[in-house]
């Protein structure tokens, strides 16, 4: 887990709460103006079924005699239904049609004063048989140079309240009420975009005060963890050698080889938490073994061995040092298989590990120690150059051979706060987003 950047999670929370807010507006939006049509729809609907209703009252009596239906009588009707027909509030029939019940067209009337009247007739009257299909009142839309029309066909009955005839109709509907449809849907459709925008506006400081508390126990929880790494590091160096500088610059140094082969951050992450306590399982070593200033005898090398083990126990308490697994159990493999504490050899150590390993002991060859003085640069490049493949992978050590001059001295001789501060630049670095 890595500390959260307030900064960048606001301007992340802006981005999402505006696309949020924008996906949900349009959402909204689109469905408030398809109820508003489909209500609408549904009000023109009742204009036209109503209108066709009325229409069969009025020829009712006309269809008494199915059989011998006089077709002038009817047009001469329908003319003048046509003529008076009643306003609807929607639209106007512009097309009456009657079909005898073995479906031909006994009579058409079209209104006359009607601009698109033409291209009507061409819809109009065309169903001949088909009509006998229709057994109760169907409504399709037909579009008209644009303008949709209802086309309503339906069985007619007489005064007997026999089957007498069939009706077909065209209801045109008005060019107002289609502006009133989308003037309607269009006020409703900004209304919900408003509404929206305006919760999701009252919403956000609500979510910002919020975020703010977790960033600020996030950020709490991430020091507390940074701390631990640091105590855990300072515990065993303080008992292995009396001082972090061996902490601090092993994992100044590993970081700078791990950038300059290209590593990616969270390795580097990981190799940072590795490096810190790469000798964290030395707590459990006795002080006669640890302390010894010569050379531990094979019994005694045996025993400080088990540091590895002991460190990996440790680390693996915890989950958010669990990381440093790859340094604390391997860093004393060699590149030829004949380290400890597992015998890997070659690309089966972890990455890190062998990079570690070319800091660990170029900093303990070029550190002062209670038993040695420290040893040259000159004298430290041919140590770490004849393990070249053997102890360390050769890979790194040419990368290492590059950069070693100015580790070097950049750090041999800094003081404790300055490689204090220079670390701490590194964790903001590679732990803050
Ligand atoms: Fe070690």
């Amino acid at each position: 887990m890595n500390a959260i950047d307030p900064r960048m999670i606001h301007r992340k929370l802006v981005f999402r709460i505006f696309l949020m807010g924008l996906a949900l507006s349009i959402i909204v939006g689109a469905g408030v103006w398809q109820m508003e049509k489909n209500k609408i729809g549904q009000d023109i609907l009742w204009d036209a079924k109503n209108g066709f209703k009325d229409f069969n009252r009025q020829i009712r009596t006309l269809l008494n005699t199915p059989g011998i239906l006089n077709p002038d009588r009817i047009h001469q009707h329908l003319v003048l239904e046509m003529a008076g027909q009643r306003e609807n509030q929607s639209g106007q029939f512009v097309s009456m049609g009657i079909y005898t019940l073995g479906g031909e067209l006994l009579t058409l009337v079209t209104d006359d004063t009607y601009e698109n009247r033409d291209l009507v007739r061409e819809k109009a009257g065309q169903l001949d048989d088909k009509i006998q299909t229709y057994k109760t009142m169907k409504f399709g839309v037909i579009h008209i140079d644009d303008t949709p029309h209802m086309q309503i066909i339906s069985p007619l009955s007489n005064d007997l309240g026999e089957l007498a005839a069939y009706g077909e109709t065209f209801f045109a509907v008005f060019p107002e009420t289609l502006n009133h449809i989308r003037r309607k849907a269009i006020k409703l459709s900004g209304a919900a975009v408003l509404i929206v925008m305006l919760t999701t506006g009252l919403l956000y400081p609500m979510v910002v005060t919020l975020l703010n508390r977790v960033s600020s126990l996030s950020a709490k929880l991430f020091e507390s963890n940074l701390e631990m790494l640091k105590v855990l590091g300072s515990a065993v160096a303080k008992r292995d050698s009396d001082t972090d500088l061996h902490n601090y610059r092993v994992t100044i140094i590993s970081v700078k080889l791990a950038e300059n082969l290209n590593l990616p951050k969270p390795k580097i992450q990981r190799l940072i938490k590795g490096a810190f306590l790469h000798d964290v399982g030395k707590i459990g070593i006795e002080d006669d073994i640890l302390h010894k200033p010569g050379r531990l005898s094979e019994e005694e090398f045996t025993v400080m061995k088990n540091h590895v083990p002991y460190g990996m126990d440790i680390v693996g308490k915890a989950e958010w040092i669990k990381e440093a697994t790859d340094i604390v159990g391997y860093h004393h493999e060699k590149y030829d298989g004949s380290g400890y504490d597992h015998g890997l050899k070659g690309d089966e150590i972890p990455e890190i590990a062998r990079i570690f390993a070319i800091a660990d002991v170029f900093d303990a060859l070029t550190s002062r120690r209670p038993y040695k003085e420290p040893f040259s640069f000159k004298k430290t490049m041919e140590i770490i150059i004849a393990g070249r493949g053997s102890h360390f992978d050769p890979v790194h050590v040419d990368a290492f051979e590059k950069i070693a001059l100015t580790l070097f001295e950049t750090y041999s001789k800094k003081e404790d706060d300055a490689l204090k501060t220079e670390l701490a630049d590194l964790l903001k670095e590679y732990f803050y987003c």
